[in-house]
């Protein structure tokens, strides 16, 4: 039996109707709200590709089911700042960090909650456990020291 939910994503309800309620929240994001910059990486909550903040909170929205993130506050990479404004893309920018970029918004949404809960410089890298298959890591390190 089908479902019908609303989901909160950068500001904006979204009503939709899924199958299965137990359906990741990645899904939802990328294949009924059409917002692409959430990646999918590994599928069982390693590597970070598909981190958003609900909540203020990052989750791994691969393993989350859509019914739990309804209602809450979801924010994705489209929504983290108007123009690249966000402190974390200005430091990123500014060290050139992504090489290929598939992880980089997950790493960005770790990063901006990780702020958002009052960490700084390497207390934000401490929290910022996602993967990189090209291995910014160093390039990270650096963009994260000055926030
Ligand atoms: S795709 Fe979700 S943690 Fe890897
Ligand atoms: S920049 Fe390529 S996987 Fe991280």
């Amino acid at each position: 039996m089908s479902t019908t939910l609303t989901l909160n994503v950068n500001g904006q309800n979204h009503t939709i109707t899924v199958n299965d309620p137990s359906m990741p929240l990645l899904w939802a994001i990328r294949d009924l709200i059409g917002l692409t910059g959430t990646k999918y990486g590994c599928g069982i909550e390693i590597c970070g590709a598909c981190t958003v903040l609900v909540d203020g909170q990052p989750e791994k929205s691969c393993d989350m089911d859509v019914s739990s993130a309804a209602g809450r506050a979801i924010v994705t990479i489209e929504g983290l700042s108007a123009n690249r404004t966000h402190p974390a893309q200005v430091a990123w920018i500014k060290h050139q960090v992504p090489q290929c970029g598939y992880c980089q918004s997950g790493v960005l949404m770790s990063v901006a909650g990780a702020m958002q809960a009052g960490h700084t410089g390497s207390s934000i890298a401490s929290e910022v456990q996602n993967l990189c298959v090209c291995c910014t890591y160093q390039r990270m390190r650096e963009a994260i020291a000055g926030l």
